[in-house]
């Protein structure tokens, strides 16, 4: 180790970056541009001027919550320009009189550059210094600037925090603290600069703060000096080159953690900061980070590229993410006592991020997903999985599943898109670990790393070190590149679905891939252009091996591939096992009921994997909800779930019982599936609770409460006599708008299967919420009135007090809020349906001038049908009030092309689903005394 850091030493000594490196600045492209951060518009400044270093001075005026300071930017000059354009944010002001430009001359000379002007840009963070002759090529400049801006409090720049602190006297102090937040682009809120991460440079910095605070910086304080009786100055070591948004600094009064353990000669120097009450909290806080830091030097082949880590406990910071500068990382405090995940992928960044950078943001999104994907397998291997419960990668993997099945994915939010592209390249790594082999992942990494050190990458840097290293280990034939397999994936917002349709005479299937659908109709333009790099790999029933995990076969960006020497017609196959690749899979029928027959079996269930298992049934279902599989197939798949305890397993079933549930909500199938629900989960319920047990699992404690939540749903006795036990405590309470002493899981089953009087005690206590009480309890009940009962009544009692009678207790956004639970399921839309059709005239006045009420009262009423019957009232509707819609006429409309759609879809699969019901119900004949009818 020690070798290392000697090496690092010399490197910062020699920092003085040659100009002409500069002059190799380029405008590089990566494959996944369409990833470009929409947080970050403004243009890149011009590359004629770049700068070579900053000596930076920043005083805190704390009691006026203010800084001033004074920056020199020495600048080369790649090309003749008679302007020297910065960032500055327009907070910012600057000293445009006491500004200076100059010139170093090759005899160490200086001269001064006259200035034309200086200006500010309106509605941009830009200042431009315009010059009276121009710069040449070559020339090293250095500009003098003076500036001063405001402490806000939000954590953006130079911001305050607060939080109180126990004194000796045991009285409660008010204390604060001065920090930084500068990613990705508010390094320009407190000083000028060239705030872009692909310039990298050091940094030369003093800060002045008041007296009984310190200073933590990215390095090392070397010295400290009074300024007057209150404020000291600290003059910081010469930063290793550095982009602006990796710079940070926290003035507190925060103590240092001292541990038993004697670190005092292992590098890195790591240090814990909070305040006093929080120290023991964190007294396991120092092992876990040197295990990750220990851990991550292992994966890397590189240690910690800096001498220290200043690791500080913020009270109440409130930013989203951790201030993860160089060498000094800020987290919440909570965020410390979690697992290892979060932290770990702080400590990513200090190697990749920090030390190696992202040339442009949008290739930040790459280095968030290695990010990902390293903590995750980092936080897997330190803790036995005990943080994810083996949910990573389920969670992110359902949610692109979902999304990128869209007709119009990311049609809401854009914010969104920047996550769900992030998570899918974590997934790409993931397939690649898998099918590169984790060895040639690594070692791909860690070339890629190798040669990079203070300069910045593009994402196709790091699938060309993949692809190197997989043509080198003959993990990739040589005409395939990881560029070309990642670039399939990361460049459209979209996944595929492979059909494998076996050939059981030849031993052969015929595997074709095309877009995956699942929101109806399939009408998305262009998906015959959309082709896959995609790994098939192959298990089979005569060699159940699940660690193989390379290919059989790429589908090389084609539609149409052959596999061959499969197994005999009565041996199953199972494609993408472990859900390798991010795509769903389909068969054969016959394939299929292969697959249900062997999880049928207990050897089935203990020799095909969790993840398998749940995979094979995740897509079964919404292929079946998609249109691409017989729902009787697809119900075949869940008779395993009789015998299945993995919670992992379960996890999409209780998804399935929701969508389905929802869609056949309206239909006289829909008792039936309740029973089909019921006989699903009381077995699971029951043993569940027949074993609990005082301190459990929380994937354990999660599976109950849901399964419970469902069959309670679904009428389960015992759970709602319990709730309404539970719920006479308060209607038997003398002051019952104190407080609701009735946890939230008991409101829904009492104002669902419980009596009228029940729940108008509900609507009482809405009516009657004192002011003072938190808003939010009242927000829940109301949404429960609404969304939960079954019975007209309860619903046209609710619709006749706030849209009849005007009731002044709610609020429009309450009315609002009440169609859109309504929408939830069949009885809320119908009865609000008919409430809209018989008080048509009633209602037209009431909204008048309301457009944005009316037209979700239209949209929640008419909608959401999904059946023929449906289609003909709401176009009865349609036709009987025509010209009356006003605004929400294309909202009928669309209502009706939507039923229409929806329609086609219970006519295809109602009555499959009936039938295999009916069966299923045949032969297990089950017993309904615990349930309601
Ligand atoms: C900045 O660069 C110039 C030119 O190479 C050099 O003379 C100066 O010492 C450097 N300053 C710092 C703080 O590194
Ligand atoms: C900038 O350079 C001038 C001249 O050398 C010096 O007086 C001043 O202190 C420097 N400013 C900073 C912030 O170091
Ligand atoms: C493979 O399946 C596709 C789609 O079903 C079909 O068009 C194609 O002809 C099949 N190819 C072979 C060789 O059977
Ligand atoms: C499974 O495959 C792996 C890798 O090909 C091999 O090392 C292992 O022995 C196999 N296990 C069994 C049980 O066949
Ligand atoms: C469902 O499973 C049953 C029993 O194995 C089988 O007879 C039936 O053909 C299957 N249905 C479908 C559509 O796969
Ligand atoms: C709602 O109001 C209508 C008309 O005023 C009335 O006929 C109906 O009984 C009321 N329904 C309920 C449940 O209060």
């Amino acid at each position: 180790m020690g070798c290392i850091h000697v090496l690092l030493f010399v490197a910062i000594f020699h920092i003085a970056v040659p100009v002409f490196a500069w002059k190799q600045y380029r405008i590089r492209r990566s494959i996944d541009l369409s990833a470009s951060n929409p947080l970050i518009p403004d243009a890149k400044l011009p590359s004629d001027l770049v700068p070579v270093n900053y000596t930076l001075r920043i005083k805190l005026n704390a009691e006026q919550l203010s800084f001033s300071g004074a920056v020199n930017i020495t600048m080369a000059c790649t090309k003749r320009t008679n302007q020297i354009n910065l960032h500055a944010h327009n907070n910012l002001q600057i000293d445009e009189v006491n500004l200076d430009v100059i010139q170093h001359l090759d005899d160490g000379e200086t001269s001064l550059v006259k200035i034309r002007r200086v200006d500010r840009v309106p509605k941009k963070p830009l200042l431009v210094v315009y010059l009276q002759d121009d710069l040449t090529a070559n020339g090293l400049y250095e500009a003098r600037i003076h500036f001063k801006g405001m402490i806000w409090e939000n954590t953006e720049g130079l911001f305050q925090g607060k939080y109180k602190q126990v004194n000796s006297d045991d009285m409660q102090q008010d204390r604060s603290y001065f920090a930084t937040y500068f990613r990705p682009h508010h390094a320009r809120r407190v000083f000028p600069c060239f705030d872009e991460p692909a310039y990298k440079v050091p940094f030369l910095v003093t800060i002045i703060r008041p007296k009984g605070y310190h200073t933590l910086f990215n390095t090392e304080a070397e010295t400290t000096a009074t300024v007057d009786d209150r404020y000291e100055l600290d003059s910081f070591k010469i930063t290793p080159p550095i982009s602006t948004f990796a710079l940070g600094f926290v003035v507190s009064e925060l103590t240092l953690i001292q541990y038993d353990s004697d670190h005092t000669n292992v590098n890195p120097t790591v240090r814990i900061w909070a305040r006093e009450e929080f120290h023991e909290s964190l007294k396991d806080a120092e092992t876990k980070i040197r295990s990750i830091l220990a851990h991550l030097t292992n994966v890397w082949n590189v240690s910690y590229p800096l001498d220290k880590l200043d690791v500080v406990a913020l009270p109440n910071f409130a930013s989203v993410k951790p201030a993860d500068n160089w060498g000094l990382v800020a987290f919440k405090e909570n965020e410390l006592l979690q697992g290892y995940y979060g932290i770990t992928q702080e400590l990513v960044y200090q190697w990749l991020g920090s030390w190696i950078t992202p040339h442009w943001w949008s290739d930040a999104h790459v280095n968030k997903a290695v990010a990902g994907f390293l903590s995750a397998s980092t936080a897997i291997e330190l803790d036995n999985g005990a943080e994810f419960e083996g949910k990573w990668p389920m969670t992110i993997l359902y949610s692109i599943y979902y999304e990128f099945s869209k007709r119009y994915p990311h049609s809401r939010i854009t914010a969104m898109k920047q996550e769900t592209t992030c998570s899918k390249t974590e997934l790409v790594l993931r397939m690649l670990n898998y099918t590169l082999g984790e060895k040639t992942f690594r070692n791909g990494l860690r070339e890629f790393i190798k040669h990079r050190k203070y300069k910045t990458f593009a994402s196709n840097d790091i699938w060309e070190a993949l692809t190197k290293q997989a043509h080198l280990d003959n993990r990739l034939c040589e005409s395939a590149t990881v560029n070309e397999i990642a670039g399939s994936w990361i460049s459209k917002d979209r996944i595929p679905v492979v059909k494998v349709v076996r050939n059981y005479d030849k031993r052969t299937a015929n595997v074709t891939q095309r877009l995956y659908l699942r929101e109806r109709p399939h009408d998305v333009p262009e998906q015959d252009k959309m082709l896959w790099w995609i790994p098939l790999i192959v298990v089979s029933q005569d060699n159940l091996n699940f660690t193989n995990t390379s290919a059989t076969k790429w589908m090389k960006n084609v539609r149409e591939v052959t596999l061959e020497d499969l197994p005999n017609s009565n041996s199953l196959i199972i494609v993408n096992p472990e859900e390798i690749g991010p795509f769903p899979v389909n068969y054969d029928e016959r394939n299929w009921n292969l697959l249900a027959n062997y999880l049928l079996t207990s050897e089935g269930r203990t020799k095909v994997p969790v993840y398998t298992r749940a995979k094979l049934l995740h897509d079964a279902w919404n292929l079946a909800y998609a249109g691409d599989l017989s729902f009787a197939t697809a119900f075949n798949m869940t008779l395993f779930m009789q015998h299945e305890r993995n919670h992992l397993v379960w996890n999409p079933i209780f998804t399935l019982i929701d969508h389905i549930g929802r869609h056949i909500d309206m239909s006289k199938v829909h008792k039936k599936f309740e029973i089909y629900v019921r006989t699903l989960l009381t077995p699971l319920y029951e043993e569940l609770v027949s074993h609990q047990q005082e301190k459990e699992a929380k994937w354990k404690i999660n599976l109950r409460s849901l399964a419970k939540s469902f069959l309670c749903k679904a009428g389960y006795k015992p759970c709602i006599e319990e709730a309404q036990a539970v719920y006479k405590t308060w209607m038997n309470s003398s002051e019952p708008d104190l407080g609701n002493p009735v946890a939230n899981q008991y409101i829904c089953p009492v104002f669902k299967w419980g009596m009228m009087e029940e729940w108008e005690f509900g609507l009482q206590r809405v009516i009657n919420f004192p002011e003072s009480r938190l808003q939010s309890e009242r927000t829940y009940l109301l949404k429960t009135l609404a969304g939960c009962p079954i019975q007209t009544s309860k619903i046209n009692r609710l619709l006749n007090i706030t849209v009849l009678e005007d009731n002044s207790n709610f609020t429009d956004n309450d009315i609002s809020l009440i169609f859109k639970m309504l929408s939830g399921g069949s009885n809320g839309y119908m009865a609000l349906f008919q409430f809209l059709k018989q008080n048509w005239e009633a209602i037209k006045l009431r909204f008048k001038g309301q457009e944005a009420l009316w037209d979700n009262l239209i949209n929640s009423a008419t909608g959401l049908f999904t059946t023929q019957e449906g289609y003909d009232m709401v176009s009865q509707l349609y036709v009987q009030r025509q010209g009356e819609f006003g605004t929400a006429e294309h909202i009928i409309e669309k209502s009706l092309k939507n039923i229409k759609e929806e329609t086609k879809w219970s006519d295809e699969n109602l009555p499959v689903i009936e039938e295999w019901l009916d069966n299923f119900l045949k032969q297990y004949k089950p017993s309904n005394e615990k349930f309601i009818e």
